[in-house]
């Protein structure tokens, strides 16, 4: 068996076991590993979704130039999906970002605007809509407001939750642009209305690269609230604590915000019988590798004491 070019590698990911943080026989968390996407993330479905629908739609024309502002996943899958489509492709990245990312995207061949990190991703999105009034050759998808972003989600990885573990009973998911909560959201709840779909958010003024919080202003219109049963807030320090576990315990290398999501679903947890949870692990930690984080909650937490013999 062979694929004819990496975009039919994105999707597909493995559903893996997390044994050691089962608190009790009978309730189980699983974990979707969509850092193995071609790109290194979950964004992977989303950028081929989009594009797709923009050509299906006639959006895209030979000079048309894609343009989008994110913190660093989604446009390197852009970067990607697009580069092997043959448009060429600008993201708008805060300043925040790390480096990894950018150093990325350059390399899957887009061009980099910086905007300011005081102002966040929220700044980014404003400079992105600032740009396309600019410049007609800019057409932007806009992941927070593109029903692909969504559409891609439910056609793909909820279908694959579904086939693989037709009885779940908890999804749990960062909230980004909520396209991965509202896709997975539906086609769950489309299934049985009993699973419970809850999000994993920072608490206002923490950082969680990936992830969002609702209370800074800006509500995707990708991201549909009634579908969410429960919202549980997170530390930047618990999100990275969980990240190290994972490695340690599991073996398994993953980005903060699946840190996130661990602590979410352990809270989760702790409140069932029993169940299946699953948890979606959204990238690797490769792209985290200059991040001061993972060493300098070590100091002054107990939990680090264990965790640092870990590194
Ligand atoms: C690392 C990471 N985790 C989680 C998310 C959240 O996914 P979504 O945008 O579908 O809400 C993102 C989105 O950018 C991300 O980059």
């Amino acid at each position: 068996m062979y694929y004819h070019n990496i975009l039919e590698t994105i999707g597909n990911t493995p559903l893996i076991e997390l044994k050691s943080f089962s608190p009790r026989s009978g309730v189980q968390i699983f974990a979707k590993m969509e850092g193995v996407n071609p790109s290194g993330s979950i964004k992977d479905r989303i950028a081929r979704k989009m594009i797709e629908q923009a050509e299906a739609q006639g959006l895209l024309h030979t000079d048309s130039i894609l343009l989008e502002p994110t913190s660093g996943n989604t446009g390197v899958a852009l970067a990607l999906v697009a580069g092997m489509k043959g448009y060429r492709f600008t993201a708008v990245v805060s300043e925040k970002g790390t480096q990894e990312k950018r150093r990325m995207l350059e390399l899957y061949g887009a061009d980099v605007i910086l905007s300011s990190g005081a102002a966040g991703s929220n700044g980014a999105i404003r400079l992105a809509q600032e740009l396309v009034q600019q410049e007609k050759r800019y057409v932007m998808l806009f992941q927070y407001g593109n029903l692909a972003n969504a559409a891609a989600h439910y056609e793909t990885t909820g279908a694959e939750i579904l086939h693989d573990l037709p009885d779940v009973s908890v999804l749990v998911a960062g909230l980004g642009s909520g396209g991965t909560l509202t896709g997975m959201g539906q086609r769950l709840k489309e299934h049985s209305p009993a699973i419970r779909v809850v999000a994993a958010e920072p608490m206002q003024g923490e950082s969680i690269q990936g992830l969002r919080s609702l209370a800074d202003g800006f509500i995707p219109p990708v991201l549909d609230q009634s579908l969410l049963d429960d919202k549980m807030l997170i530390t930047s320090q618990q999100a990275w604590l969980r990240t190290l576990q994972l490695r340690k315990q599991e073996g398994i290398f993953a980005g903060p915000s699946s840190g996130a999501v661990l602590d979410v679903a352990l809270r989760v947890a702790e409140h069932m019988k029993q169940g299946k949870i699953v948890i979606i692990l959204a990238d690797g930690g490769w792209k985290y590798l200059s991040e001061q984080n993972w060493t300098m909650h070590m100091a002054n937490d107990p939990v680090s004491a264990v965790l640092g013999a870990a590194l």
